[in-house]
């Protein structure tokens, strides 16, 4: 699963420096868990984030739980 957390200043302000030692912190408790965290610059869409791309797929505005709930939904179903 393809994890992108906009590491702009904005977004990094706004809760993914929290999310970042969140999935930080997933891939050691599960290191089955297929995650490639990448990190990228700002996705002009400030006013909405924090914002994470999951496999191509934009999330705004979502804390830390709520990212982890979404990757480990999809693992569930995979
Ligand atoms: S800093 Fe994340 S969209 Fe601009």
């Amino acid at each position: 699963m393809k994890i992108e957390l906009c590491m702009g200043s904005s977004c990094f302000a706004r809760g993914n420096a929290l999310v970042l030692e969140r999935l930080e912190s997933l891939q050691s408790e599960e290191p089955g868990i297929d995650i490639e965290l990448s990190g990228h610059l700002c996705m002009n869409e400030c006013s909405a984030g924090p914002n994470v791309r999951i496999d191509g797929k934009l999330y705004q505005n979502l804390n830390a739980d709520e990212v982890v709930d979404i990757i480990l939904q999809k693992k569930a179903r995979s």
